[in-house]
């Protein structure tokens, strides 16, 4: 190419850059001013339109309507009908439909991942001595019918009500809208009905085994040797450990009260409680709840897969002596001192079986 050429191709180029940016700057004076002559024809005067362009009248809107600012409508209820959005139900929809859900989510998948850590890394805690074949009373049958009503509501009660909170997240792609909406409903009822029921057993549970849950030191001393769970060492301990100790004031007694009174509210509504009560009532309930559906995750991995020997104590109400001696030595010592004589497995079938026996004999003569 020519050096003339060259020339020519780069005035070209200055000159269409040139005007590009007068059409650029043309356009951005023109444009807004031709907007701005047409709103005053529409508003009218300049002081009107600077007034009405200073406050936007749909921003007015909201801004009214998340101040509580009541309208008029034929609707008649005794709170709040006439209000389209209250203030307080919009932040409660915010932290539920923003941190509760994530963070919530987020910390019972850790949980399980950390106990699966556990799991791997600690392993399950087995029988020392192994099974010696002879079996003492740990729970009798009422506790345990107890124990085990309480806790297949409280399994009812966390799916339901963990349904209800992820349920658009997670079960609205699997069942589709209406098949969500069919679950969920069932789901309310069934969490709203059970609700009070288990709170009633929770509160049996406390004055049951409050007794037995009274910290003493040597519960201290358990918790300085990790509760035998790290390490192999095995902590002195009484009918209870410091960590059931934890899990019945903490978990129980603490939770369990909260979630009990805070559904009472919410399932409730006739004390006249505010929208207020009710928004605060639902946020204590779903974040202490799944603070406990978190803690009852470590509970019930201890009860089964975590202790070799624990299970039987709650299902069948009897332990092996091995178990007894290794996990709750004193109250071993104190179960022989109140002159309970351990009993074989041996011994336990063959009276299964003779009662079983003299049922069928019973029947037959009958
Ligand atoms: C699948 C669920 C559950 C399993 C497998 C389970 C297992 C067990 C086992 C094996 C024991 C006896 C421990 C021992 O003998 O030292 C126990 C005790 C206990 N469980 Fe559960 N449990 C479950 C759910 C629950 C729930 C939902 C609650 C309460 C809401 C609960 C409250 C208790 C209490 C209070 C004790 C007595 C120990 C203490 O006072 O801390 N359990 N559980």
């Amino acid at each position: 190419m020519s050096a003339e050429s060259e020339l020519k191709r780069r005035q070209r180029r200055w000159r269409s850059m040139l005007w590009s940016l007068v059409a650029i700057l043309v356009l951005s004076v023109a444009l807004p001013s031709l907007g701005y002559v047409m709103a005053q024809q529409v508003y009218g005067t300049e002081r009107e339109f600077s007034e009405e362009r200073a406050t936007n009248p749909r921003a007015d809107m909201w801004r009214d309507a998340r101040q509580g600012q009541g309208g008029f409508t034929t609707q008649t209820g005794p709170y709040v009908t006439d209000t389209l959005i209250t203030n307080v139900g919009e932040n409660w929809r915010q932290i539920r439909m923003g941190p509760m859900i994530t963070w919530g989510g987020w910390f019972l998948i850790g949980v399980l991942v950390l106990i699966a850590l556990f799991f791997l890394v600690f392993g399950r805690v087995r029988l020392e001595e192994g099974r010696s074949g002879m079996t003492v009373v740990r729970w009798r049958a009422y506790e345990r019918a107890l124990h085990w009503f309480t806790a297949i509501s409280f399994i009812i009660l966390a799916i339901t009500g963990l349904s209800l909170l992820f349920g658009r997240a997670v079960l609205i792609p699997l069942f589709g809208p209406q098949g969500f909406a069919a679950y969920a409903q069932g789901a309310m009822y069934v969490h709203n009905f059970l609700g009070p029921v288990f709170s009633v057993a929770l509160l049996a549970m406390i004055l049951l085994w409050i007794r037995h849950n009274i910290p003493n030191r040597t519960d201290w001393q358990w918790f300085k040797q990790g509760g035998g769970l790290i390490g192999r060492k095995h902590p002195s301990a009484g009918r209870l450990n410091g960590g059931e100790k934890v899990w019945f004031w903490v978990g129980v007694v603490l939770f369990g009260v909260t979630v009990s009174v805070s559904g009472f509210v919410l399932d409730f509504p006739i004390f006249g409680q505010t929208r207020e009560t009710m928004a605060i009532a639902q946020v204590v309930h779903a974040v202490v709840a799944l603070l406990w559906i978190g803690f009852f995750f470590g509970h019930a991995y201890i009860g089964t897969l975590g202790t070799e020997g624990a299970l039987e104590g709650m299902t069948r109400g009897r332990v092996d002596v091995n178990w007894a001696k290794q996990h709750h030595d004193l109250w071993y010592e104190d179960v022989l001192a109140k002159g309970e004589q351990p009993v074989s497995v041996d011994e336990l079938e063959k009276n299964k079986t003779a009662r079983q026996a003299g049922g069928t004999a019973g029947q037959a003569s009958h």
